[in-house]
């Protein structure tokens, strides 16, 4: 009977959202209009990624293998985070990887009525609990767990529910430098009349209440990181996205308000676009769900579905270990890889009087029992000496990373990816050898 109520409350009103959405012709037109400067990854860095689309990947990629055979003097892309160093192993994965769906799946809008989080697949959230109770990078008991299409909309999701609707300015939204170059543009590229950008926390002085962003491990440094701002008003949002034992030592399993996943970095899918919530609070966790209904009306029930295999698959990669040497668990795998790179890399950066990378301390992780020092998903490379400008000085030698400006400081940093394939990693870390070899 209660059961039946809330299905019917639940039904009114979300069949109103739904006829609100698929009516008003008018709100289309102007995302469409909005499209054009939102679409892609072109978000990240504006100015100059407009010819950055997939596309252009591809064909950047295959320069990559090309200029290969001929000697390596083509462009190589580092700018963005795209994680294809995983396609290897989720390649050696095969079927246990596989997930098939037939036609007459997926069809409703509903995943799970009962759930706070509507669209929530239920399988999708059983094999998030899962991996995390593996893993013991976070806390998942007593928490709601919200779906977005990739943690980028969940980010957005989140400063709609933290910000009060009546408030007489926009809550300020602040994170330390270097911070993540998205943050930013998308906190101010709808013009919210809800909150705003107000840049580094760390230079943060004004009264009243306001979002911290802790990204830790951060992008784009890879340092850990706590709140720095530290006031009562103060609401927090950890970004948890690199909180992965291949990337750095598991130390603690994360227990904070709202903790953000995304399958991106830590299995590698950044195309099958999902990210996930912890939330403690069931208000927030209920706004972040209002959001996503009027954004997208739930989240793709497909990629729920596949994510959920691929999760398993990283769960039961862990259920051969000690019984069968077929599958190489995958965080191993992920880990081994970090390694090497960041061996090779620092190698090309020692040999050079040109650079220098930041130095993290060893810690244990409480997953693998190794200790280790942090391996991030992104280096970020300083220039030393005379060179002011680091990216333009790259981009001369046909390396393309993302310079300092847009994570807040200076243009002596700049972040580069350590997720692409192995050749152009290969690739880079000897020109950047080679560098060295020919500055006076
Ligand atoms: C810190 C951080 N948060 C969020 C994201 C976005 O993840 P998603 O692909 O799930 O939208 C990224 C992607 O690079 C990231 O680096």
């Amino acid at each position: 009977m209660k059961d039946q109520k809330m299905l019917m409350g639940f039904t009114l009103k979300h069949l109103l959202v739904l006829s609100l959405a698929l009516n008003v012709g008018l709100i289309s037109r102007v995302v469409y209009v909005g499209e054009k400067s939102v679409s892609g990854l072109c978000l990240e860095n504006q100015d100059k990624k407009e010819a950055h689309d997939s596309k252009k990947s591809r064909l950047v990629t295959s320069t990559v293998s090309k200029e290969l055979q001929n000697g390596g003097d083509g462009v190589i892309d580092l700018d963005h985070g795209d994680p294809t160093m995983y396609e290897r192993f989720w390649h050696e994965m095969g079927e246990k990887s596989t997930f098939v769906i037939a036609g007459h799946q997926s069809i409703s809008y509903f995943s799970d009525v009962r759930n706070l989080c509507w669209f929530l697949e239920p399988e999708f959230a059983n094999s998030v609990v899962r991996l995390h109770k593996i893993v013991g990078n976070a806390i998942t008991e007593d928490r709601h767990i919200v779906v977005g299409t990739g943690s980028t909309q969940l980010f957005q999701a989140v400063l709609y529910a933290l910000s009060p609707p009546n408030a007489s300015e926009p809550m300020s939204v602040v994170s330390a430098a270097p911070f993540y170059s998205l943050y930013p543009l998308l906190t101010d590229y709808l013009m919210s009349a809800l909150y705003k950008w107000a840049g580094d926390a760390y230079e943060f002085s004004k009264d009243g209440p306001y979002i911290e962003l802790v990204t830790s491990p951060n992008n784009p440094d890879g340092s850990t990181r706590e709140p720095v701002v530290r006031r009562t008003k103060g609401l927090l949002v950890h970004d948890l996205a690199y909180y992965w034992p291949q990337y750095t030592p598991i130390s603690f399993p994360a227990d904070h308000d709202i903790m953000l996943f995304t399958v991106s970095k830590s299995t590698g899918h950044a195309g099958i676009r999902l990210g996930w919530a912890l939330v403690k609070d069931r208000e927030i966790a209920k706004k972040m769900t209002n959001f996503i209904e009027l954004n997208t009306i739930g989240v793709s029930r497909d990629s729920q579905l596949r994510a959920a295999k691929i999760l398993q698959a990283v769960s039961e990669s862990y259920d051969y270990v000690g019984n069968s040497k077929e599958t190489e668990p995958f965080f191993e795998y992920g880990y081994n890889i970090m390694a090497k790179r960041w061996k090779q890399l620092r190698a090309a950066v020692n040999k050079s009087k040109l650079f220098s990378l930041p130095d993290f301390p060893p810690g244990t992780c409480t997953f693998s029992g190794r200790t280790f020092e942090s391996q991030p998903a992104f280096a970020w490379l300083k220039c030393e000496g005379e060179i002011e400008d680091c990216e333009s000085f790259l981009r001369s030698h046909k390396i393309w990373t993302r310079g300092g400006k847009y994570f807040g400081v200076s243009s002596k940093y700049v972040r580069i990816s350590t997720l692409s394939r192995d050749e152009t990693f290969d690739l880079f870390t000897e020109r950047l050898s080679a560098m060295e070899l020919e500055s006076p």
